[in-house]
């Protein structure tokens, strides 16, 4: 939709704020109190700031009717000191009981995930949920099978001597391919980890900011899991084998364009962590001031 991007002048305030936030420079203040005008509204990205920061509703955007803006209650936010603890309490618990993800949680947690940040503000992201089981399994053995594919080819007697020598750290990882598959003929699932639902987060192919963009908002919806008493884990096996699989069986069987960068598993908790443990210490530098 092209844009139509103007100001209510009976309402505005001259305050000079939609000019300061603008990413584009669209609006313009010739000086302080001066009315505002604008320029290159072509180039807007529809982020939406000028609207969002206008103390007077004078700031009139075809994407951004009334409707689509809410006043922010500051009393209501959280403090630092809860935010920093929701990142400390955040884990991926993989002690996960039968009971399913409520659909309402798994709502929010995609409302969490959507309002992360994108570039250019494309919000090209978007969001699979799968709770039906028999996809879920399905899920689970295309990633054993692509696993038990990977760990046949490096033990096969014709590739293994040269690829071990130039490809070692291949090999680190081939006795973690073999428990996967071991798990599963046991009748576990090594991979969801008994997970009931299944968020994958996906962006058009040609976005080249995708990878960014999907792990932001996951990161967002982690954390939205985390404050529900819901628990989450990254499905990094799983995206290995979707990028493996260069024809995207699996993706179009399930009717999902572009591709996944981001997996989340999520189950209810058996239990949750009484404790958060220290992480190894944060490595920073400050950057001294260079010499002129
Ligand atoms: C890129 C990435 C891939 C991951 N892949 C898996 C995975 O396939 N299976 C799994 O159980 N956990 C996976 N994890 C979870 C990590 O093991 C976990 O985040 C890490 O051990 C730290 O634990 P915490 O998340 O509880 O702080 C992954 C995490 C990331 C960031």
């Amino acid at each position: 939709m092209a844009i139509q991007l103007s100001i209510d002048t009976t309402r505005c305030i001259r305050c000079g704020k939609c000019v300061k936030v603008c990413p584009g420079r669209i609006m313009i203040q010739a000086e302080a109190g001066a009315p505002i005008g604008l320029q290159y509204t072509e180039s807007c990205i529809s982020c939406g700031h000028c609207v969002a920061v206008c103390p007077a509703g004078a700031v009139r955007h075809n994407h951004f009717p009334e409707a689509t803006v809410h006043p922010i209650d500051a009393e209501q936010l959280p403090t630092p000191e809860q935010v920093l603890l929701l990142c400390r309490a955040r884990r991926s618990n993989r002690a996960l009981s039968d009971r399913p993800v409520p659909q309402e949680a798994l709502r929010q947690i995609v409302e969490a995930a959507h309002r992360a940040p994108t570039a250019s503000n494309r919000q090209q992201v978007s969001f699979a949920v799968i709770t039906d089981r028999a996809v879920l399994d399905r899920i689970i053995r295309f990633t054993i099978d692509t696993f038990s594919g990977i760990a046949r080819m490096l033990e096969h007697p014709l590739v293994r001597p040269l690829l071990r020598r130039l490809k070692p750290e291949l090999y680190a990882y081939l006795p973690a391919f073999r428990r996967l598959q071991r798990e599963y003929a046991e009748g576990r699932d090594p991979i969801l980890r008994e997970a009931q639902a299944l968020i994958l987060i996906h962006t058009p192919r040609e976005n080249r900011f995708g990878a960014a963009d999907a792990n932001l908002a996951y990161q967002n919806g982690s954390l939205m899991a985390e404050a529900m008493g819901i628990s989450q884990i990254y499905t990094g096996f799983l995206l290995t084998a979707l990028a493996r699989d260069r024809k995207g069986r699996l993706l179009r069987s399930l009717g999902i364009e572009g591709t996944v960068h981001a997996g989340m598993a999520l189950g209810m908790p058996l239990f949750r962590f009484p404790n958060y443990i220290d992480k190894k210490p944060v490595t920073v530098r400050e950057i001294p001031a260079q010499e002129k």
